[in-house]
């Protein structure tokens, strides 16, 4: 299958990359920054800019759209947020807009988004049929899935990925996470009780090979593990595998001075249930956290973990 992927080299995108090219797809790119990439096998990378790319998405059966200024690096300034805010709406309303010139649609758009879009939920849990939240995430989430949308009205399916926290080498949520715990530095953010909906990154990619390959799905599909834990378990849980204490809380109050409001990511969570992946049934590789995490970590341990932790993981 022809493939179009914006955001393929990120996080999730180059991985995405690895195992549809394995799997034997076509893939074109689309990049800011193609002159990087030169050289690198079984992708062809375009840049937005020229008119290139418009006669590769008139040639793809399928479009995936991960673009999308980081959220975790820095304060949340207003200008930040305009940047978080716009390049996911413009990035899926340039695709959808030149979809709309073309005769030619690809059969289907698999288009993130975030379990940010349900808000602050405490201890309900959430599933896909619930509505939208309150705050700065959750409005660019909704204006992000509104633009992916319109494709439906042009006869594409569109498949809205709701993302929880990813879990994977080498960057994501847990580069963030693991260097206070090899300093024995580790432990809970906040209060400990609001809840982390996480995800291993080979179940996203998996889960979009999945949306992929069933034309019955679509709609808004929560990519979270089946079992959410609280931010204590969850952090209790990454220092057993890597052999130190989660003993250190970090109080909401420092976060709050340090990261400002994107602190609020961090001290609030959602418990949320992936109920369309279960109902049309996802085999999930890690649905629990701790081999989850073993998984994430093994390269990360073996290069930065002395001995006697990696012998505490191996024993699970
Ligand atoms: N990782 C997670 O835990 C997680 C959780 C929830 C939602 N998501 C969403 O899933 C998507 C992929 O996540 P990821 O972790 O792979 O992200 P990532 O590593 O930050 O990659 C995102 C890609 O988007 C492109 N990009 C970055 N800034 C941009 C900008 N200002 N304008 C246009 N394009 C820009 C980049 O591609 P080029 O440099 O090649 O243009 C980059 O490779 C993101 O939209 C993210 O919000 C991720």
């Amino acid at each position: 299958m022809k493939v179009l992927i914006t955001g393929g080299t990120g996080f999730l995108g180059s991985r995405l990359c690895e195992r549809l090219v394995r799997a034997g797809h076509d893939l074109c790119v689309l990049t800011r920054n193609p002159l990087a990439r030169i050289g690198q096998a079984g992708v062809q990378f375009l840049s937005w800019d020229g008119q290139e790319w418009e006669h590769a998405l008139a040639e793809a059966q399928a479009v995936i759209n991960l673009a999308g200024e980081p959220i975790a690096e820095g304060r949340w300034t207003a200008a930040q947020k305009a940047r978080i805010r716009e390049s996911r709406v413009h990035a899926t309303r340039q695709l959808v807009g030149r979809m709309a010139s073309r005769l030619e649609k690809p059969a289907v758009l698999i288009n993130a988004s975030a379990i940010g879009y349900y808000g602050p939920c405490g201890e309900e849990e959430v599933t896909e049929a619930d509505p939208p939240g309150h705050g700065f995430l959750a409005e660019t989430c909704r204006a992000w899935e509104a633009e992916a949308q319109r494709a439906e009205d042009l006869g594409v399916r569109v498949v809205r990925l709701r993302l929880g926290v990813v879990l994977g080498p080498s960057g994501g949520a847990l580069a963030k996470m693991v260097p206070p715990f090899v300093l024995f530095l580790g432990g809970p953010i906040g209060s400990g009780r609001q809840w982390v909906s996480w995800i291993h990154r080979e179940d996203v990619v998996g889960m979009i090979e999945w949306a992929l390959s069933h034309p019955q799905v679509s709609g808004a599909v929560n990519v979270t593990a089946p079992h959410p834990v609280t931010m204590r378990e969850f952090c209790e849980t990454l220092g057993r595998v890597l052999g130190r204490p989660s003993w250190l809380p970090v109080p909401a109050w420092a976060l709050r001075l340090w990261l400002g409001e994107m602190a609020q990511v961090l001290v609030t969570g959602q418990r949320v249930i992936p109920h369309a992946a279960t109902r049309g049934q996802y085999a999930f590789i890690y649905p629990d956290l701790q081999a989850a995490l073993e998984a994430a970590l093994a390269s990360y341990s073996a290069r930065v973990l002395p001995d006697d932790s990696q012998a505490t993981q191996s024993r699970g």
